[in-house]
């Protein structure tokens, strides 16, 4: 970066070191950064000053890069992430980070902490509110900010951390994230990060209109008037099949729409070029016109008869119904003293992970390498393979790190194009999409419609329950059966209801396709279920967490679908772990009410219940650990990582099964040509279904050693260099690892093994075993409400998740706070509208400064079938948050908002007509 300073252009100051600018001095500061001096740690997450993942210090004041021009910093002195290091090592706050759990995905961290040193400069001893106020300009989808306020006070020794105890057994412990230093120093490389400068780019041509027939004018004389344009691809030039879906048998989603869009955002052509062609490229020039066609954006009019049909084959533009029945709905509600019918609704919840999808391919001979942001690397190759038309072992899928995906990043959706350029041109091809257009073309959740009628008896137990679900799957199926077929499943809550009903009906729409989204629509029937039992306790005057307790779900009572466990239903460990909490806080609130007439607390509960995995699937993992001739413990982890912490939980795993210590062991994270397939990142399955298969690598590896070794099953294997040292009671034997032969991938011993949980199909009334576990919570929310302007003040969350066994507390609460967050944002103001919210603006999602404190409580119920006793969480720790805020502004002001989000105009709605609205 020495370049000298005797120039008319931009001089500024880079970390230390005086460098002249030759970019634009229009260009964005972000972009210079990145593209002219290689320093990607500043993150680009929208491009317009809304997300804060692209601060860095301009003259030690923290700035958004993307909103300041290069040449308006003409002799500043710029700090960026990657300046952070004293002497190489990582400073106090990034250790700090490390050590708080700060960084989950990690794209929010540089800009965190560029924020973070700015305060810290500025101020030695902040408070918890000034260090809020500092972070408050830069988003995280992941953390729920809770660690990263923490990680800062600790940094400026305003508060104590736990000394970590790394000996003896690694399961259990808070370990410091095994991938987490890359993140804290900038250097972790997303999507958009290492696109090779020989790369050509992609830029795609997106439908303006919700419905559209389109027809292409001269393409050639486009290209040819376009100096640095390569190429246009439009279906045509699909080898394979132009259709890709999440569930090949409902595969229905066009690489490029051919003749009609069905969605506002749908790609019809890519643009190839240079990358400075691309970048400067107006897409109006492209000739293509338009025809708008009416569309239909709601279930009931997708319903109506005469209604435009979305695929040929789905009547009445139904894609999918579920059903699970138990006893007599009908007979259990007839029979009720109490009865509460009311109807709900959701709408589209943007996933707002701070990674716009990006990636990029390159051709390899007959290989194409795809190097992308994805949760699903073995079912990207899988699908990538049929639209190439190449044998599955032609197509490399080699994951970046993952800024962040909450379920949307298991739908492939920039790969297609940039393999297809990149495989035709055989240059490598990239792509990054804006934030508009990923808001735009990513799937969403679904939103939901939904009535529920339930009744109970005079001592508060359920009688009957009958649920119907409309949801708005959008313009392609994604993952719209799995949502339909989990719902029904889950509505209950993790209750014992003996006669119920629960029918889900998923119906196109031409709206950008719905798919998951932590929790796959049960976050919405939860909604439904929690809001009306809350009701009933009411009715029949019983105490709301007492009536919960009446109804739930135990060791040896059948589930909705028929299930039995004879152990590990934790639900009521959940609920009586916040029977305290709850008795001072309901006591809190009603002596403030006593004093306050328009200024009301309320506390509400939630309770959840999740099925970890495919529901009633095939649903394997696949793990494979090995020791190398030099000592090395390789774990090939194919469990994607996208902030949650699979790849420390799998070493924690690794290593006790084995029985060294969790240093010992290095990571070979996910690559289709390298790890074998652990299946997607979803479902909260990778703790359980792929911890399990690494449990039982860990276990056949340390098996083959003690064999080789001839000791017991007892013996302990140390690692010294390239030499095992296994200790069997008094005796030692010792084993050169160097001189065993070693197999081609330079292994001495090695294991793979394959775990897959036992389920059964369901029948035509939805009984059966769909999941081997489940996890269970509750949580409770203490808010206040301002009945004259109807805001909402979130006071404290106190959240108690049965994850069956800690692997790793520290990443539990990380969880826990993160879904929370979201829960929150659900519950108050996100509203995705497709063609007016498609920016970080319009779309609000919560800042540090909507969190209330979040206090969690980890209940540890084991499940037999968990490796060490654990069960999934992700999905869980959103599921209760809204119901719990709904309730809570309920019991504040007796109102009822049934209609999400719940902000201040609704609220006010509902508190004025009462509790009426529904
Ligand atoms: S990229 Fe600059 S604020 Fe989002
Ligand atoms: S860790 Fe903050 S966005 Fe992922």
């Amino acid at each position: 970066m020495n370049r000298h300073v005797q120039s008319p252009l931009p001089v500024v100051n880079i970390n230390g070191e005086e460098a002249v600018v030759t970019s634009a001095p229009y260009k964005r500061l972000s972009g210079v950064l990145r593209d002219e001096f290689g320093l990607v740690g500043t993150k680009i997450g929208c491009d317009a000053g809304d997300c804060g993942a692209c601060t860095v210090l301009v003259n030690g004041e923290p700035v958004c890069a993307c909103l300041t021009a290069v040449g308006q910093v003409n002799g500043a002195e710029i700090t960026t992430v990657e300046g952070l290091k004293a002497n190489g090592s990582l400073s106090r706050l990034q250790d700090a980070f490390l050590q708080f759990g700060a960084a989950q995905c990690g794209i929010c961290t540089p800009g965190m902490l560029m924020s973070a040193v700015a305060l810290l400069a500025s101020s030695a001893a902040p408070g918890r509110a000034e260090v809020e106020d500092a972070l408050g300009g830069v988003l995280c989808r992941c953390t729920g900010y809770a660690k990263i306020v923490d990680a800062v006070l600790f940094a400026a020794g305003s508060n104590s951390v736990p000394v970590i105890d790394a000996s003896g057994s690694a399961v259990g412990k808070p370990l410091r994230r095994v991938d987490g230093r890359s993140k804290v120093s900038g250097h972790e490389k997303f999507g958009a990060d290492s696109i090779p400068a020989n790369a050509l780019m992609a830029k795609l041509v997106r439908s303006p209109y919700h419905h559209a027939a389109f027809e292409f004018g001269n393409i050639s004389r486009f290209v040819e008037n376009h100096p640095g344009l390569v190429a246009v691809m439009t279906a045509e030039d699909v080898p394979g099949v132009n259709l890709h879906g999440v569930i090949p048998q409902f595969a229905d989603q066009p690489v490029f729409a051919e003749a009609r869009t069905r969605f506002r955002g749908e790609a019809v052509a890519m643009i190839v070029g240079e990358p400075d062609a691309i970048a400067n490229l107006s897409i109006d020039a492209f000739p293509v016109s338009w025809t708008e066609l009416p569309p239909v954006l709601a279930c009931a009019e997708a319903m109506a008869a005469g209604a435009p049909l979305l695929h040929e084959t789905r009547a009445g533009n139904v894609l999918v119904e579920g059903l699970v029945q138990k006893g007599d709905a009908a007979t259990g509600l007839n029979s009720a003293v109490h009865v509460v019918k009311r109807s709900f609704s959701t709408p589209f919840i943007e996933h707002a992970y701070i990674e716009p999808e990006a990636g990029w391919a390159v051709r390899d001979g007959d290989t194409i390498t795809i190097h992308a942001s994805t949760q699903a690397p073995h079912m990207d190759r899988d699908a990538m393979a049929a639209i190439m038309d190449l044998p599955a072992d032609q197509v490399r899928i080699a994951p970046t790190a993952c800024g962040g995906g909450f379920g949307s990043k298991l739908d492939i959706s920039m790969q297609p194009y940039i393999a297809l350029a990149a495989w035709k041109l055989n240059r490598p091809c990239g792509i990054v999409y804006t934030r508009q257009e990923s808001m735009r073309s990513s799937t969403k959740r679904h939103p939901s419609e939904i009535t529920l009628k339930a009744g109970c008896d005079a001592q508060g137990r359920i009688t009957g329950f009958d649920f119907k679900g409309y949801f708005n799957t959008g313009a392609y199926a994604s993952w719209g059966p799995t949502v339909a077929n989990r719902v029904p499943v889950h509505a209950s809550g993790p209750f014992h209801l003996a006669n119920y009903r629960a029918h889900s009906v998923a119906v196109h729409t031409h709206c950008p396709p719905s798919g998951a989204f932590r929790g796959f629509g049960v976050p919405q029937s939860a909604i439904a279920q929690e809001c009306v039992f809350d009701e009933l306790a009411d009715a029949a005057g019983i105490d709301r967490l007492e009536f919960r307790l009446i109804n739930a779900l135990d060791d040896g009572l059948p589930t909705a679908t028929g299930q039995v466990f004879a152990s590990g239903v934790g639900i009521r460990a959940c609920l009586e772990a916040l029977q305290e909490p709850w008795r001072q806080a309901t006591g809190r609130a009603g002596d403030f009410n006593s004093g306050n007439l328009h200024v009301r607390k309320g506390v509400g509960l939630g309770t959840c219940w999740y099925g970890c995995g495919n529901t009633s699937l095939p649903n394997p993992s696949t793990m494979k650990i090995g020791i190398t001739g030099d000592g090395q413990v390789v774990l090939h982890q194919g469990a994607v990582d996208i902030g949650q912490g699979s790849s420390t939980v799998m070493v924690q795993i690794a290593a006790d099964a084995l029985g060294v210590p969790a240093e010992a062991i290095s990571l070979q994270s996910a690559d289709t040509a390298i790890t074998p397939d652990a299946g997607k990142t979803s479902a909260s399955r990778q703790t359980f279904v792929s911890g399990n298969a690494t449990r039982l690598s860990g276990e056949a590896l340390r098996a083959s050693i003690l064999r080789h070794a001839n000791v017991s099953g007892n013996a302990v294997i140390g690692i010294d260099g390239q030499t095992l040292v296994i200790t069997d009671g008094a005796s030692e034997r010792r084993i050169d690892l160097g001189k065993l032969p070693a197999d081609t991938e330079g292994y001495v011993f090695k294991a793979q093994e394959t775990y897959d949980p036992p389920t059964t199909p369901l029948d035509e009334n939805g009984q059966g075993s769909p999941y081997a576990v489940f996890g269970y919570g509750a949580q409770m929310m203490e808010l206040t409400v301002d009945t004259r302007l109807g805001t909402v003040r979130l006071d404290r969350l106190t959240a108690a998740h049965d994850v069956g066994r800690a692997i790793n507390p520290l990443l539990v609460e990380g969880q826990i706070e993160g879904g929370v967050a979201q829960g929150i944002g659900m519950a108050l103001m996100e509203d995705f509208k497709p063609g007016r919210t498609e920016n970080l603006h319009d779309y609000l999602i919560p800042t540090v400064g909507d969190m209330p404190e979040v206090k969690s409580i980890i209940v540890e119920v084991p499940d037999p079938h968990g490796p060490y006793g654990a069960k999934g969480l992700g999905e869980h720790v959103l599921i209760p948050t809204a119901p719990a805020i709904l309730n809570a502004i309920r019991d504040a002001t007796g109102a009822s908002v049934r209609h999400l989000p719940a902000t201040p105009d609704k609220v006010l709605a509902a508190i004025r007509e009462g509790s009426a609205n529904g």
